[in-house]
């Protein structure tokens, strides 16, 4: 890279994942650099410029419009997602956007237009597709190494549930946590979803349910190729942040296996003992949004269109959307039946 100029970021949102975005693109990608953050939270904002060495902007427009900020990445809570999407639409400046782009599909088509009529590049945040166990299922689909995909089952569960603030604003599970495995189902079949029939149950806790969400669910998906996905999720593993991936098809299967937070082991009389898996996706995914940072880097710099846009956010809310009417209605529900 050397020679280059790094493509220089600014960051609207420094919470979990936005500080996390902000130490990555600072520290790790050698073709981007950090020069700003924006936070609402003057002492987020203050932390993380501070710890980085780079400007606390005084307002998300003035980031967005400052000389030395070549791109803006949307970190923010998702109900301000679309907002910033329209604003960063009228700098031109390629936007990298944290997923789900919003919680309503007339508020996320307010947004796509806006970028799309301004041409904007736009990358969504569902990093799983760039981690490279989950993209080997993926190739082993694409190569049609395992001939015609009959099943694919996904497992996703996190270790512990987020604050009770967070899950009222979310969406609810299918909105938040599923939207990564539906995104997933779409990206390792390459076929398209016509089906969507939820249940969902309260099962890790009851305030959970008081805030009109489930932390139990399981989902399948009807593919138009004809393959059947199930996905299973749980806001509540004791034993760390399980997320599995297997493709069925009729020459073979494909399947990513969760790492280990260290490959260390125990042998005794009594067995073997390994350590446990990575806690959450902060120490699970940081391989998945470094390449996705790096694809950002490259089709930016190169002209070539996002590996991530607007469609695939859409499709994955989509879904979302349907299933929650599934679960509501008790019945499968067909993505078409959306918006
Ligand atoms: N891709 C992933 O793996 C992943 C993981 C976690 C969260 N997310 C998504 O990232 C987004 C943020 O989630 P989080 O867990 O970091 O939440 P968070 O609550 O920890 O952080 C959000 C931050 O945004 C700030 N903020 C809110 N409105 C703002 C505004 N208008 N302008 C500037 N700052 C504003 C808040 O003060 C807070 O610091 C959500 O959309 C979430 O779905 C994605």
């Amino acid at each position: 890279m050397s020679g280059v100029a790094p493509i220089r970021l600014g960051v609207l949102g420094v919470g979990r994942i936005g500080r996390m975005h902000a130490e990555l693109v600072a520290h790790r990608i050698p073709g981007l650099a950090l020069a700003a953050v924006f936070d609402v939270s003057d002492e987020a904002a203050r932390s993380v410029a501070g710890a980085l060495g780079v400007a606390a902007a005084p307002s998300a427009e003035e980031l967005m419009h400052r000389d030395d900020v070549d791109a803006v990445a949307i970190c923010t809570a998702t109900d301000t997602h679309v907002d910033l999407l329209v604003a960063a639409a009228t700098t031109g400046k390629p936007v990298f956007l944290e997923k789900p782009i919003s919680l309503d599909l007339a508020e996320l088509e307010r947004g796509l237009a806006a970028a799309d009529g301004a041409g904007l590049f736009v990358q969504i945040g569902l990093n799983r597709r760039f981690d490279p166990a989950h993209r080997s299922v993926r190739d082993a689909v694409a190569t049609g190494e395992i001939g015609d995909v009959h099943l694919v089952r996904i497992s996703s569960r996190d270790p512990s549930p987020p604050p009770l603030d967070y899950v009222r604003v979310s969406g609810g599970i299918f909105l938040d946590m599923t939207v990564h495995d539906f995104d997933m189902a779409r990206y390792v079949t390459g076929s398209e979803v016509e089906e969507v029939y939820a249940r969902g149950e309260v099962r890790v806790d009851p305030a959970i349910g008081e805030a009109g969400d489930l932390d139990t669910a399981v989902v399948v998906l009807r593919h138009e190729s004809g393959a059947l996905t199930t996905i299973d999720n749980s806001r509540r593993a004791t034993y760390g942040y399980d997320q599995r991936v297997e493709a069925f098809g009729s020459k073979g299967m494909a399947a990513s296996e969760n790492p280990l937070a260290h490959t260390g082991l125990l042998r005794t009389a009594d067995g073997t003992h390994e350590t446990a898996l990575p806690f959450f996706f902060l120490e699970r995914y940081v391989p998945s949004y470094l390449a996705a940072w790096e694809a950002f880097e490259r089709a930016v710099r190169s002209g070539e269109p996002s590996t991530v846009p607007g469609a695939e956010g859409r499709a994955a809310l989509v879904m979302g959307l349907a299933a929650w009417r599934s679960v509501h209605e008790g019945r499968p529900v067909r993505t078409s039946e959306i918006g």
